[in-house]
C-alpha cells in the first residue's frame, strides 16, 4: 500500500516534473527583445504560449511586488512571458485539456523567500497539481480560496511562518493526497474531517495545536500520520484500531495524551512505527501490540506505564527500536530480556528490580502509591491475533531484520523538505 502510494507520488511528480522541457519544446512565437529593451514590460505586449499563463502573469507579478525577501535572487528570473522559466515554476498540461500549458507545479523549497500573505498568489492559481514551498518566510493565514484549486494533489506549506486556524479550505478539495503544514504557527483545532478525507500523508507536526484527539481519527487513510510536537490531550481514540490496513507510521510524541492505551492498537497491522515518546499514558502496555507483525520502531518512552512488560511484544523480530524508557514499569521476562541484552528495548529509568539504571525505590513507591487502574482490564491480555511461537526453548534471540527502507515520518520532525 505504502509503496505504491510513493510511487503514485513519484510518478505523478514526474509527469510534473517532466513537463519543463515539453514546455520548452513548444515553440512560443516569443520575440524575448522587448525583455532586453527598455520599454516597460506591459503584459498585454508579451506573447504567452497559452491564455492561461497570461492569466496568471501579472498574479505572479503582484506577488513578486510583495515578496520582502529574496537571499537567493530567485525573482530575478520572473520577468517576460516565459512562465515556464520563472525559477520554481512548472508548466505542465492540465486533465481538462490535453493541448494547453499551464502553471502545474511549483517547487520554491528552500528559496527562503519573505512576504507578508500567499493570498491573491496561491489561491489564483487554478490549475496547479503541486505546491511545495518548504522553509520560506510566508506569514499570514492562508485563505479559504485555495478551495478553487481543483487539481491540487501536494500542499507543502512547512517551515513557514504561518498563522492562524487549520485552512479548513482544504477539507474540499478532493484530489489532494499529501498535506504538510508542520513547523508553522497554526493553532486551534484540526477539523475532525481532516481524518476522513482520502489523504495518504498528513503531516501536522510541530504547530500549536490544541484538542482531543477526535474519535475521526481510526478513519484515516494517511499511511504517514504525524501529530507531534503539539497540545493534542485526551486518550488514543480505540477508533484507531480502523486505520488497521492502511496506517504504517504514526508520531504522536509530545503532546499530552492521557489515559490507558487500547487494546486496538495491536490491529494496526501494516504499523512500522507507533511513537507516542513524551505524553502522559498510563496503565499497562496491552499485550496486543505483540500483534504487530511489521513493527520496527514502538516508542512509549517518558510517559505513566507501569506492569509487566508483555512478552509477546519482544518476541516480534521486526523490532529495532523498542524504547520504555523513564516510564515505571516493574517487570520483564525472558524474552524481553533478550531484548534488552540486544540492546532493542530500553528500559532505563523505571522500576525493574536488579536491572541497571532504574529509579529509586522512593520514587516508585511514591508513585504507586496513588491508586492507578485502567477500565476494560482484560483487553491488556487480550491478543487480536494467533500467538507466535514462543522462541524461549532454543534460547536463541529472534532474528531481527533492519530493513533498507527509511522510515519516512521520523524525517518530518527536522524542519527540512521531505525526500520521500
Ligand atoms: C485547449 O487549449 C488550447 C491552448 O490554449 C486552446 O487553444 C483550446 O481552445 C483549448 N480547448 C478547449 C476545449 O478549451
Ligand atoms: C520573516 O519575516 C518576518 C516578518 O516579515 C521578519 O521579521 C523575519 O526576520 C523573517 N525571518 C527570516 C528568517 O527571514
Ligand atoms: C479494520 O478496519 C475496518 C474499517 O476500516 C473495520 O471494519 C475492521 O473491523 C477492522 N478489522 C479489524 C480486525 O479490526
Ligand atoms: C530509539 O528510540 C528512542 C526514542 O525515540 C530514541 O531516543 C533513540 O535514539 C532510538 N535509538 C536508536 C538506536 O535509534
Amino acid at each position: 500500500m505504502g509503496i505504491n502510494i510513493i510511487h503514485t507520488i513519484f510518478f505523478f511528480s514526474l509527469l510534473i516534473f517532466s513537463s519543463p522541457i515539453t514546455c520548452l519544446d513548444i515553440d512560443l512565437g516569443i520575440d524575448l527583445g522587448p525583455i532586453l529593451s527598455p520599454l516597460p514590460l506591459i503584459p498585454d505586449l508579451l506573447n504567452f504560449a497559452d491564455q492561461r499563463l497570461a492569466i496568471i502573469y501579472p498574479i505572479i507579478q503582484t506577488f513578486k511586488n510583495i515578496i520582502t525577501s529574496d537571499p537567493l535572487g530567485i525573482t530575478k528570473t520572473w520577468v517576460g512571458s516565459d512562465l515556464c522559466k520563472y525559477a520554481g515554476f512548472y508548466c505542465g498540461t492540465p486533465p481538462d485539456n490535453d493541448t494547453a500549458t499551464v502553471i502545474a507545479s511549483i517547487d520554491f523549497n528552500g528559496f527562503g523567500l519573505s512576504a507578508p500573505t500567499l493570498d491573491g498568489f496561491l489561491d489564483q492559481l487554478p490549475d496547479l497539481a503541486i505546491f511545495h514551498a518548504n522553509s520560506n518566510n510566508f506569514t499570514g493565514t492562508i485563505s479559504p480560496k485555495i478551495a478553487n484549486l481543483r487539481y491540487l494533489f501536494e500542499l507543502d506549506l512547512s517551515n513557514n511562518n504561518l498563522v492562524g486556524t487549520f485552512p479548513t479550505a482544504v477539507l474540499s478539495m478532493t484530489s489532494l493526497s499529501f498535506l504538510d503544514i508542520r513547523f508553522n504557527s497554526f493553532a486551534g483545532v484540526v477539523p475532525p474531517h481532516i481524518f476522513m478525507q482520502t489523504l495518504d500523508f498528513l503531516f501536522l507536526n510541530d504547530n500549536n495545536f490544541a484538542q482531543t484527539l477526535p474519535q475521526t481519527i481510526g478513519s484515516t487513510s494517511a499511511a504517514y500520520l504525524t501529530l507531534a510536537n503539539n497540545m493534542f490531550t485526551g486518550p488514543i481514540p480505540r477508533s484507531i484500531g480502523n486505520a488497521n490496513s492502511t496506517l504504517r507510521e504514526i508520531l504522536l510524541l509530545n503532546n499530552l495524551l492521557t489515559g490507558c492505551l487500547p487494546y486496538e492498537l495491536g490491529l494496526l497491522k501494516e504499523a512500522v512505527v507507533f511513537d507516542a515518546g513524551n505524553n502522559l499514558l498510563t496503565g499497562p502496555l496491552p499485550c496486543s501490540l505483540g500483534c504487530l507483525r511489521k513493527i520496527e520502531v514502538l516508542n512509549f518512552a517518558g510517559n505513566l506505564l507501569y506492569g509487566k512488560i508483555p512478552e509477546q511484544i519482544c518476541a516480534v523480530g521486526s523490532l529495532v527500536n523498542f524504547s520504555l524508557f523513564d516510564n515505571y514499569f516493574t517487570s520483564v521476562g525472558p524474552e524481553c530480556r533478550k531484548m534488552i541484552k540486544s540492546r532493542v528495548l530500553d528500559v532505563r529509568k523505571n522500576c525493574i528490580r536488579g536491572l541497571p539504571e532504574q529509579r529509586s525505590a522512593e520514587e516508585c513507591a511514591s508513585f504507586f502509591l496513588k491508586p492507578r487502574s485502567c477500565s476494560h482490564p482484560s483487553s491488556f491480555t487480550f491478543m487480536p491475533c494467533e500467538v507466535q511461537p514462543s522462541s524461549e526453548s532454543d534460547g536463541d534471540p529472534p532474528v531481527r531484520r533492519r530493513t533498507k527502507r527509511k522510515l519516512v515520518s521520523y524525517a518530518a520532525l527536522s524542519r527540512h523538505r521531505l525526500m520521500l
